[in-house]
C-alpha cells in the first residue's frame, strides 16, 4: 500500500499540478500534505481549494500557524512576513476555515507525520536539533518512522536506538531496514532549497519498507513570473529557478 507524502507546496500551483499529475499516474492508496501549503507563492487560494477538492488531508505548517495566529508573524523574516501578509488578504473565508481545522500531527500506521519535529512542532527544524533530541524523539515515536517537511530539503536519518546515521536521500527508491527507526525529511513541492528546481515528494510503501523520492519537472519560470507579477518578494521567485 503506497502513501504519497507532500510538503511545503507554498502557493505554487504550477508545481502542485505537476505533482498531482504524477500522483494520478502512480495511484497511491492515500495522499497527505505535511503543511506550509501557503506563503511565498502566488496562488495560495487555489492550492488550499485543490487540497480540499481532492480530499487531501493536511497538517498545519508554520505558515498556516501564522494564518491562525497573526501574532506569530513576528517569527518570520521580513520578506516572508511581507509574503504572508499578502497571502492572508488573498485567502477566502472558506480557505481560512480549512486552515483553522488542520491538525499539528497525524499517525498513519508506523508513520508519524508532522511539519517540523515530533511530537507536534510546526516550527522546529530537523537540522537545528541535537543528536540527543533526535535520538530521544525517535525512541518516543509510537511507530518506527517520522516524516517531516519544513526544511525544504531531502534527508534520511536512521537509528538503532543508540546512534544516528545520516543517509543520502536522492531520486528513486531507498530501502529501509525494518529493525531501525527513521526520520524522513521529504523535501518541498513548491519552494525547493536543494539547488534542484524540480518539485519533490515521496512515496512511502510501509509493506515493502521503501521510500521513493519523486522529482517532478514543471514550469518553474511561469511560477516565478506569477510571484513577480503579484508584487511579492523577488527572492522567492529566484529560488524557484535553482542556483
Ligand atoms: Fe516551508
Amino acid at each position: 500500500m503506497a502513501i504519497a507524502l507532500l510538503s511545503d507546496i507554498h502557493g505554487n500551483m504550477d508545481a502542485f499540478e505537476a505533482v498531482l499529475a504524477d500522483i494520478d499516474r502512480l495511484a497511491p492508496a492515500a495522499v497527505f500534505s505535511l503543511g506550509d501549503n501557503i506563503g511565498y507563492g502566488a496562488e495560495p487560494e487555489r492550492v488550499v481549494r485543490t487540497l480540499r477538492e481532492r480530499c487531501i488531508p493536511s497538517l498545519l505548517g508554520n505558515h498556516e500557524w501564522a494564518a491562525r495566529n497573526r501574532d506569530f508573524l513576528e517569527w518570520f523574516n521580513p520578506a516572508a512576513r511581507r509574503s504572508l501578509t499578502w497571502t492572508f488578504r488573498m485567502l477566502s473565508a472558506d480557505a481560512l476555515e480549512t486552515i483553522a481545522a488542520m491538525p499539528l500531527f497525524r499517525q498513519e500506521g508506523e508513520g508519524r507525520l508532522v511539519h517540523g519535529f515530533p511530537p507536534d512542532s510546526p516550527t522546529l527544524y530537523l537540522f537545528q536539533m541535537s543528536a540527543q533530541d533526535k535520538l530521544g524523539a525517535l525512541r518516543s515515536l509510537p511507530g518506527r518512522i517520522c516524516f517531516v517537511g519544513h526544511t525544504h530539503l531531502l534527508d534520511l536519518i536512521g537509528s538503532d536506538g543508540k546512534d544516528l546515521t545520516d543517509h543520502p536521500l536522492t531520486e528513486g527508491t531507498t530501502p529501509l531496514d525494518p529493525s531501525r527507526r527513521y526520520f524522513v525529511n521529504i523535501g518541498s513541492v513548491g519552494q525547493p532549497r536543494d539547488g534542484d528546481p524540480r518539485a519533490k515528494y515521496v512515496i512511502w510503501d510501509p509493506g515493502a519498507h521503501t521510500i521513493e523520492v519523486r522529482c517532478v519537472p514543471y514550469d518553474a519560470p511561469a511560477a516565478a513570473a506569477k510571484i513577480i507579477a503579484a508584487g511579492l518578494p523577488e527572492a522567492h521567485a529566484r529560488r524557484l529557478l535553482g542556483p
